[in-house]
């Protein structure tokens, strides 16, 4: 991983002291002035590299602590050759350590643990803690995409957007089986396949923050 030009893995003290990469990424990263994508939770990155293939004009980024998977995906960026598509191994807790106010344009959110059990409800990537931190890095508008297997994470998600008064702009208990054509769905995650090949529905919602 530390090979990789294209893979960032700042410690929290690091972070702590000061991150030269926020506010800078497009700038010092990607090396122009492109639209930033984060995957969140991306394991291998299906969806970052997906969409880098699709998007010469966008900038993505993988996020996830689990080093193994990131390899294997940043790996596959260099294999493919891509430019637009890079890695950033952190915990999402220290998200806003890593990108400044308005520095981000869209979030995908791809396959995350539902965390069931109550006690755990912190750690679920929708969780208000999240997506406030979420807010304090996204431009105005920009839209967060969560797919998942899991109906719970995403009744759990629509009652927070309900609650919370923010955007819901699209959202089905079963995207394959729905008749609404929808973008970027063919891009599969190694869990999503998993799911499927399980013959499990996949969910997808889209909303913004304000
Ligand atoms: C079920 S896997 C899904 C991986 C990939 N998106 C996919 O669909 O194949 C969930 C991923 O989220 C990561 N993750 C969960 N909570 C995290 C956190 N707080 N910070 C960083 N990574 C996290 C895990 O390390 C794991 O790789």
């Amino acid at each position: 991983m530390e090979t990789f030009s294209h893979v960032e893995q700042p410690d929290l003290e690091l972070l702590e002291k000061g991150y030269s990469l926020k506010g800078n990424w497009k700038k010092h990263f990607f090396k122009n002035q492109n639209p930033l994508v984060l995957e969140l939770g991306c394991g291998m990155g299906e969806y970052s590299v997906g969409l880098a293939e699709k998007f010469s004009n966008k900038n993505f980024l993988g996020i996830d602590i689990k080093g193994a998977r990131m390899w294997q995906g940043a790996n596959s960026v260099l294999e493919k050759g891509l430019k637009n598509v890079g890695f950033l191994r952190i915990r999402i807790d220290w998200i806003e350590k890593c990108f400044a106010k308005n520095e981000v344009d869209e979030i995908w959110i791809t396959f995350p643990d539902p965390q069931l059990k109550k006690r755990r409800e912190t750690k679920r990537l929708t969780h208000p803690n999240f997506l406030t931190r979420y807010a304090n890095i996204l431009k105005k508008s920009s839209p967060i995409h969560l797919k998942t297997d899991s109906q719970f994470l995403h009744g759990f998600t629509l009652g927070i957007i309900a609650g919370e008064k923010y955007i819901l702009e699209d959202s089905t208990h079963d995207l394959y089986g729905s008749p609404v054509v929808r973008e970027h769905m063919e891009i599969k995650t190694h869990y999503e396949q998993i799911y499927l090949d399980k013959g499990m529905s996949i969910t997808y919602l889209r909303f913004r923050l304000q």
